[in-house]
């Protein structure tokens, strides 16, 4: 939650670019939230969030569940996208109306017209939770931004350069905040920092991030 003395929120403008063809839409998901967070709930009694394990052998602190015609997996033999859930070996649940809608509404924001996501990864946070810096690049097409929305505790994310040496900035991202990188920033390096911990209103001890992606 932000509060009064939050100088964070002190003359922000609502979009921020971060870089060419990547921006930072403040608060963004918060008209859709109670649809969205439902949403949420019913994926995850679906296909519950697990902790994948890299191809080298590492389970990741992130939990992780996905919604949309193919969700991100990793094990032993690699990262891909799979139109199955490994687990249940069902079909992932279908990306929600509130989702498409979110996803598509914060690409338009950012410049990206007719955004058409396939898969919408979930990632779940606890405290002392990282992702480290990576580049997303399992997907097949690279002209398609990638969206990502923040719900619940906040989080630092990392936004490098297209190399992973480059500098990094870090930014604070708050429940309901979307960033989008696409064009020249589509391959950038990014992470999350370990949550810190704290409760939320609405989300507990947790953060939970959406990425959506044309994978496919
Ligand atoms: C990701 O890179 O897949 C997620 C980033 C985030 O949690 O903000
Ligand atoms: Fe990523």
């Amino acid at each position: 939650m932000r509060d009064l003395f939050d100088t964070d929120d002190i003359g922000q403008p609502q979009h921020a670019e971060l870089a060419p063809g990547a921006a930072l839409l403040h608060g963004h998901a918060l008209p859709l939230e109670d649809a969205i967070l439902a949403a949420l709930c019913e994926i995850a009694e679906a296909a519950p969030f697990r902790h994948m394990v890299t191809p080298g052998g590492f389970t990741m602190s992130v939990a992780m569940t996905n919604c949309g015609a193919a969700g991100w997996v990793t094990d032993r033999t690699g990262y891909r996208y799979d139109p199955r859930d490994p687990d249940s070996e069902r079909p992932w649940p279908c990306m929600p109306d509130a989702f498409l809608t979110l996803a598509r509404g914060a690409a338009a924001a950012a410049g990206y017209a007719d955004f058409a996501p396939h898969a919408c990864l979930i990632n779940r946070y606890q405290p002392g939770a990282r992702l480290s810096l990576h580049q997303d690049r399992n997907e097949r097409d690279f002209a398609a931004p990638i969206v990502s929305v923040s719900l619940g505790l906040p989080g630092v994310f990392q936004f490098g350069g297209l190399k992973r040496n480059d500098p990094v900035r870090r930014i604070a991202l708050h429940h309901g905040d979307v960033v989008v990188w696409g064009g020249p920033s589509r391959l950038r390096y990014h992470g999350i920092l370990p949550l810190q911990d704290g409760a939320h209103p609405r989300l507990g001890r947790m953060r939970v991030n959406l990425t959506f992606r044309k994978a496919l």
